[in-house]
């Protein structure tokens, strides 16, 4: 009797284990088919495909990684941003560093900077400003795979000074950088300062729209006879005082300003909304421009970054970045090397 009940003791353990673990197997690859599927449904939303069954495999372990991350980091409370599947969810971190950003700020031993700073006794600055309400910040712009932050950042600072001193809008060219701007630091898709690019933009006397050379996101020839066309043009450039979040406010009250920043986190990698408080350092490898700022609903103080990586990243392609945090840096160090053009 005792080896009966013993066995129907074992026998009921076996069944409800395997039926336990029946039900663990089957919602596990559930799991994974129902991931599968998001994947397959984002390579379609983003027009994703890959070279063989191999790579798709590797992306997709990937992209279960991030998803996972991502839902992780929204699920936990007191965020004051979310992140979101973006473009760049079948990417790691690494690669996705490696593709995008090249600013070179911490490669180059001795950056010159100017030290004049037009904007040192302006007392008075707005509470918030917003240069796309004035029509100064034109539509997104998408960089692509080639690290030409550079480029963009310059070419935003440029389009800002030139409405705001003509009155007139106007979309320039990142590609004449890119093809062109090529005797110095600046090394097109390999990386640049935005710095060099305004120092290019004076010498060449000007810069040609975007519609007539337009931007390939790869590294070309330069077509001397479209950069001989000078759609705008800047007189100079000045750099912001370094690590004040005071001094940059006054120069992003009066125009659009490019700030090199630490782009490197994963956070920044799949940032969708809210005012980006995340850990970042201060090893500055991406270029961006500040085209406003303010303070957000819960009374969080922002500035608001015009990015390069098209409107699926972030807000419509902006980020609110944390204003007047206790590093002198700033957020991601975004006030050690900002500067702005003059007209
Ligand atoms: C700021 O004010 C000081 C003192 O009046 C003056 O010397 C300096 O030239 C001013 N700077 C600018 C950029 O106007």
């Amino acid at each position: 009797m005792v080896a009966k009940n013993h066995f129907c003791y074992i026998s009921l353990t076996v069944l409800c284990c395997m039926a336990f673990l029946g039900v663990q197997v089957t919602s596990r690859s559930l799991q994974d088919a129902s991931m599968y599927e998001r994947h397959e449904q984002w390579m379609i939303r983003y027009g994703k495909e890959y070279k063989d069954p191999q790579e798709r495999e590797k992306r997709f372990k990937i992209f279960k990684d991030n998803v996972n991350y991502i839902e992780a980091f929204n699920n936990a409370a007191n965020k004051n941003y979310k992140l979101g599947i973006n473009q760049f969810a079948d990417l790691t971190n690494e690669e996705f560093v490696a593709q995008r950003n090249r600013f070179k700020g911490h490669m180059c031993s001795s950056i010159s900077r100017t030290t004049s700073f037009k904007y040192e006794n302006v007392t008075a600055v707005p509470s918030s400003i917003d240069w796309r309400q004035k029509g100064a910040v034109t539509p997104i712009k998408d960089q692509g795979q080639c690290g030409c932050c550079w480029a963009f950042s310059a070419v935003a600072a440029t389009e800002g000074i030139h409405k705001l001193s003509t009155g007139r809008p106007i979309s320039l060219s990142e590609q004449e950088l890119v093809d062109c701007d090529t005797k110095g630091v600046d090394q097109g898709c390999e990386g640049g300062l935005m710095d060099d690019a305004f120092k290019f933009i004076i010498q060449n006397r000007g810069l040609n729209t975007e519609s007539k050379y337009p931007y390939e996101g790869v590294d070309g020839k330069c077509n001397a006879n479209e950069a001989g066309n000078h759609a705008a043009s800047i007189t100079g450039y000045e750099d912001v005082p370094a690590n004040s979040e005071k001094a940059l406010q006054k120069a992003v009250a009066n125009q659009p300003v490019s700030v090199a920043i630490d782009a490197s986190g994963s956070d920044f990698q799949f940032y969708m909304s809210g005012v980006f408080t995340g850990t970042c350092g201060t090893e500055l490898d991406h270029g961006v421009t500040a085209v406003g700022y303010g303070v957000s609903n819960d009374g969080t103080a922002y500035w608001l970054v015009k990015n390069s990586w098209g409107t699926e990243w972030g807000e419509k392609g902006y980020i609110r970045m944390q204003r007047g945090v206790s590093a002198a840096e700033g957020l991601c160090g975004n006030a050690m090397q900002a500067s702005y053009p003059t007209a």
